[in-house]
């Protein structure tokens, strides 16, 4: 377990607030690098174990830290949580937030902890920094927490979701894939992030509400990761393949498949490959009879992101739209699935007017299914082009920026100085915010 016992320098004293498999493994591992650790549940048989140096569940590794800790002195349990926060100078909260019945999250022990902590605030005169390590939904640490707790000088909200797994929890917590501590005021989540600081992990230090989505995009993740394997697996095995060799051999690809390629919020993807090949693939597998949810529902996933745009392109006060880039993507001419194809003809099919630009198009010099393609979507698209950027920024009133621009590029749009509607943007697509829920 690479860490020694009690190896940080820097030693805290910590109240985690509730003593299920997150909060178990979260007080006995920082009791182990070296904290003074109470761990609080209402659940006295929770208290009993760890007091008696017992874990309360089965986990691997965690009976033995428990002991040792219990036994140091570095390790104790309570049911009163005034107890628990009087000598603490972090409070970590890791009680449960279970399904409610309709889906959403449900906060009740997270409301009902924050209450307890009010109620004691109001005699404490030392600060208190509060980290949220249940897994909330973006923006629930804004409004459930640091809402009520804002009234009190000196106490701190940061957001400080876990990772670990069950069965591997122990492992997990000393070995972390990643670290994230969220939150605006930072000594406090310098404070936080550095109760970690003997592991061997970099945090990442973000915002509250990024820290609350990071963790729910990494489940999210898991579990789109899961389904895939076994859609792929599934359609292998009625081909009589073997399944664990093709996404073995997958994963040996670090360069495109298990890394971090095509996993950029941006435009929709389109291509001569990607949509033909789902459509081929669900095809086939419908023939089989297979069902592939997941598989099935990436193109329409796809076409309503590019619906999106259009959305959020119609209702720009703009009278004249400047297009950059018309292939599905830069340093290419191939222009069969462009989504800015069907971008184009939707919008000009509803009155914009509209002229393009891509570097690497010259209409008449497009043929074969290229310009089959192009001319069957759009059929004067050669009145549109213009030769050079610097005539579309010219003539446009707001540029959409619908392919990655190269720093020339981007260099000469930005000193245009015309109002951009960037479909592509890794670093933030504001432009996507504006969906109305449906039926709104
Ligand atoms: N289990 C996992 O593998 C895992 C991993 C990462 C994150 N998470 C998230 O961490 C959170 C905790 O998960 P868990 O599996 O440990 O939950 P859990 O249900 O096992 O434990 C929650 C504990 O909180 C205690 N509790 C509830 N209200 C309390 C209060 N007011 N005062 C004191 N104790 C109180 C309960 O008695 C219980 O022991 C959840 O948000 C979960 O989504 C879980």
């Amino acid at each position: 377990m690479g860490v020694e016992p009690g190896e940080t320098s820097d030693s805290a004293r910590i109240a985690v607030l509730g003593l299920g498999y997150v909060g178990c493994v979260t007080a006995a591992c920082l009791a182990h690098l070296g904290h003074t650790v109470i761990g609080i549940d209402r659940d006295e048989f929770k208290v009993k174990s760890i007091l008696d140096g017992k874990a309360p569940f089965y986990e691997p590794g965690l009976e033995e830290i428990v002991q040792n800790t219990v036994a140091a002195g570095r390790l104790s349990a309570a049911v009163s949580l005034a107890e628990g926060l009087e000598r603490s100078e972090i409070a970590l909260i890791c009680v449960g937030t279970p399904s409610a019945k309709n889906g959403n999250l449900s906060l009740e022990q997270l409301r009902r902890v924050v209450d307890e902590i009010t109620c004691l605030l109001a005699k404490r005169s030392r600060s208190l920094t509060v980290g949220i390590r249940s897994t909330v939904y973006p923006g629930t640490c804004e409004e459930v927490v640091l809402a009520p707790l804002s009234h009190y000088r000196n106490v701190f909200v940061v957001s400080n979701p876990e990772f670990l797994r069950e069965g591997t929890a122990v492992k997990d917590f000393m070995e972390p894939s990643l670290l994230v501590v969220g939150g605006s005021d930072t000594a406090a989540v310098t404070r936080v992030a550095a109760l970690y600081s003997c592991l061997p992990i970099t945090p990442c230090l973000v915002t509250l509400r990024t820290a609350e989505l990071i963790k729910y995009a990494c489940n999210a993740f898991h579990a789109v990761k899961v389904a895939f394997a076994n859609e792929i697996g599934t359609l292998a095995a009625n081909l009589e393949i073997d399944g664990a060799q093709v996404m073995d051999t997958l994963c040996r690809d670090s360069v495109l498949n298990i890394s971090p390629a095509y996993l950029k919020p941006g435009f929709a993807f389109g291509g001569s490959c990607l949509p033909k090949d789902l459509r081929a693939l669900t095809y086939r597998a419908s023939r089989l009879d297979l069902k592939l949810p997941l598989l099935e529902s990436v193109l329409p996933s796809n076409e309503r992101h590019l619906q999106r745009a259009i959305d959020i392109i119609q209702e720009l006060p703009a009278r004249r739209l400047g297009v950059f880039g018309l292939a599905f993507k830069e340093d290419t001419d191939d222009l069969r699935e462009s989504p800015v194809v069907t971008l184009l003809e939707q919008l000009i099919g509803k009155g914009r007017k509209l002229r393009v630009f891509d570097a690497h198009i010259v209409p008449d010099r497009i043929y074969g299914s290229n310009q089959r393609y192009l001319l069957s979507a759009i059929p004067h698209i050669s009145h549109l082009f213009d030769a050079s950027l610097e005539q579309l920024l010219g003539w446009a009133d707001h540029l959409v920026i619908a392919q990655k621009p190269s720093s020339e590029f981007a260099a000469q749009i930005s000193s245009s100085g015309l109002p951009v509607t960037d479909l592509v943007s890794t670093v933030r697509a504001p432009q996507f915010v504006a969906e109305p829920a449906a039926g709104a």
